[in-house]
């Protein structure tokens, strides 16, 4: 029954709903998608349908990764559940307090696909880079963004989290990053600690947390906080700022990192008790309108680089036996590349661009695409 609905719904979205969706520039797609999130969020008859849809695609496939539980291996990736910008902290919390809704998705994703990282949040809000930031290569099934971390803030993120608790859904990450153009160390530490503490101080507890230490569409150093004191401090202060909430800590980093990098970064993270590393984020590269600037890739051009970082990272793992999970991201769009990643080593995955080119229910597809052996 899952397999004939997966088939029909495949050739629907690929044949009709693709097409439509192709007509627009991605990035109107992706604002219009947006909007319909928001829709669909403050619709009890679509939260229904959501959840009724989940449960007749997504086998019950559970999987302990990173200190938590989750009810399936395939989590949707930070960047799609981020939230508005806002100019000021005051004008992000008039907005909650208006009660609009400035996280769009936050109800409807995860009842439709499951575990979700909302985020990433900065400690103070942001409008994010102007103009269009989001593109596609269909040739290669890849996206390119310089969303530049729009994002409400984590004030008014938690703020509006903690307004709507009743309704949070049962696994979901919070992915958390140092503001662009912070380049003191002093500074990044305080933020990031204040960062974990508004979610904390809510009583926000997500399932797992992630320090985001890579963000490479903000003319900012890809690499500038994957150095071994800065992460060590910033790893530090994040699990300090936890503290005794116990929330598993999670860390994002970049692709193409030399192999030393990747070494070293895994033993701090086994130090400083990190419980997962995704690896990775996008491939900054060239903006399509504008070479000067800088744009993440993502998908189809993402997935080798991404799968030897987590090849290197999971040879260390062995080597040391550091109690550290490997979460694969980058260019997981079909059954075969998730095969990649978990003979590469990956514990679990996370996608973003399979949302564009197969879908909604990508990660069922996906699934029962690895479960089968085809694609
Ligand atoms: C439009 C867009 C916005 C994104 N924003 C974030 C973000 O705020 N934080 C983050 O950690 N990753 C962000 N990402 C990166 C994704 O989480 C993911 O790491 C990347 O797209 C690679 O996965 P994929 O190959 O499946 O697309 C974003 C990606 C896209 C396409």
């Amino acid at each position: 029954m899952r397999t004939v609905i997966l088939t029909l719904y495949a050739f629907l979205y690929e044949n009709i709903i693709r097409r439509l969706i192709f007509r627009s520039s991605a990035h109107d797609a992706h604002r219009q998608m947006l909007r319909l999130l928001a829709f669909f969020d403050r619709s009890p008859l679509f939260d229904n349908l959501l959840a009724a849809a989940h449960r007749l695609v997504f086998p019950s496939h559970e999987r302990s990764v990173g200190g938590v539980r989750l009810s399936n291996p395939l989590i949707l990736a930070a960047g799609l559940v981020k939230g508005e910008g806002f100019e000021t902290e005051e004008k992000a919390a008039a907005a909650v307090a208006r009660g609009e809704n400035i996280i769009p998705g936050w109800r409807a994703m995860p009842r439709l696909v499951g575990p979700v990282e909302f985020g990433s949040f900065t400690r103070h809000p942001r409008l994010g880079n102007p103009g269009v930031v989001v593109w596609r290569d269909e040739t290669t099934r890849s996206t390119q963004n310089r969303v530049g971390l729009r994002n409400p803030g984590v004030k008014a993120a938690a703020a509006f989290l903690a307004r709507h608790r009743h309704h949070l859904p049962p696994y979901f990450g919070i992915n958390i990053a140092v503001s662009p153009g912070v380049t003191e160390l002093n500074r990044q530490e305080i933020e990031i600690t204040e960062s974990f503490r508004a979610f904390l101080g809510q009583n926000i507890r997500p399932t797992w947390f992630t320090l985001n230490l890579s963000c490479p569409n903000t003319e900012d150093d890809p690499g500038s906080r994957q150095t071994e004191e800065q992460t060590r401090r910033l790893c530090r202060a994040a699990r300090d700022a936890i503290g005794t909430d116990n929330v598993p800590l999670w860390v994002k980093i970049s692709p193409e990192l030399a192999h030393e990098q990747y070494r070293v970064l895994l033993r701090v993270f086994y130090e400083t008790g990190i419980q997962a590393v995704i690896a990775t984020n996008t491939l900054p590269r060239p903006a399509p309108d504008d070479p000067a600037l800088t744009a993440g890739v993502g998908g189809g051009k993402l997935h080798a680089a991404a799968l030897e970082a987590v090849r290197l990272l999971a040879q260390e793992k062995a080597l040391h036996h550091y109690a550290v999970d490997i979460i694969g991201c980058g260019g997981i769009l079909d059954g075969c590349s998730y095969r990649q990643f978990c003979a590469a080593g990956a514990d679990a995955v996370q996608y973003w661009s399979a949302l564009v080119y197969r879908g909604p229910l990508a990660a069922a597809l996906i699934e029962s695409e690895l479960q089968h052996g085809n694609a």
